[in-house]
């Protein structure tokens, strides 16, 4: 088993060159170099802000209107960046891998606006909402229309209107998870990029991939809860590791 600091073990290098299938998870590392925040690094989302008066939905009901400003205010940030080298790498790992599937436990959009297609989101995108009530679909216009203090409401049915993430104690979205476990069982290679690995079933997906015979690389800062299970660790920054590993498989590909 190679455990390697950015030098590319050359067996992740050749089975990513000659993969027909190839399966990613990515976690809120790959867009903190957007400068998005992560969740659990220090200053992260989860040391500034409590999750269990934000982010399920006991807390919704209590204060709609403190949890819809705090999702105003996400939105706000991730449509004021940009994605950044990591992003751009995997739309570039895509084109070259005819059974690509890029599955992110993020909400941010990123992957989508960089170019990434087959884009599965697990928990959901900040940038959607819906009514609790009648299942409508928000637009930006319905959310701004809440008077100062009053929550957002559906102009349907005056129900709340709530973001299209995953909260805690909440399902993921079946077709997504369906979607990834089938990718996992597909998958030559696997790669786990930028995620803590601690929030499951999104954890449990580069181990089900490597159950079912993928070779699985972990590209992150710090290593994760499930670093040892890898084929290989490379530990450094997504936006830097990743442009550098999609050149070395397409030289690989262009030498072999
Ligand atoms: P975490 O904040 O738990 O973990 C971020 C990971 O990214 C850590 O392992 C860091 O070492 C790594 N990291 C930070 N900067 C990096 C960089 N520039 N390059 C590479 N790696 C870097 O975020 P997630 O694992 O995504 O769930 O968190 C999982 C889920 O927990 C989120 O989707 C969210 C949260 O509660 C929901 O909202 C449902």
């Amino acid at each position: 088993m190679s455990k390697e600091t950015f030098a590319f073990p050359p067996e992740l290098i050749e089975r990513l060159a000659r993969a027909r299938s190839v399966a990613v998870l990515t976690g809120a590392g790959i867009s903190a170099e957007s400068g998005v925040p992560t969740f659990r690094d220090p200053g992260g989302l989860w040391e500034r802000f409590r999750p269990e008066e934000l982010a399920n939905v006991q807390a919704f009901l209590r204060n709609p209107d403190l949890v819809q400003r705090w999702y105003a205010y996400r939105r706000k940030l991730v449509r004021e960046v940009e994605p950044n080298p990591g992003h751009y790498a995997l739309v570039e790992l895509e084109r070259m891998v005819p059974d690509f599937t890029l599955i992110t436990q993020n909400v941010d959009n990123l992957h989508r606006r960089a170019g990434s297609r087959r884009v599965v989101e697990l928990h959901g995108n900040l940038l959607r909402s819906y009514c609790i009530d009648c299942g409508r679909p928000a637009d930006e216009v319905d959310l701004e229309a809440a008077a100062e203090g009053k929550p957002a409401r559906c102009p349907a049915c005056g129900g709340l209107i709530r973001p299209d993430v995953v909260w805690f104690g909440e399902m993921l979205p079946e077709e997504a998870l369906a979607e990834a476990y089938a990718a996992c069982e597909r998958a030559e290679v696997f790669l786990s990029v930028g995620t803590s690995a601690v929030v499951y079933p999104a954890a449990g997906l580069p181990l089900e991939a490597k159950r079912a015979g993928a070779y699985v690389a972990e590209i992150n800062l710090q290593p994760s809860a499930i670093a040892d299970e890898m084929d290989a660790l490379l530990l450094g920054k997504a936006g830097e590791i990743l442009p550098a590993l999609v050149e070395a498989v397409r030289q690989a590909r262009d030498a072999g």
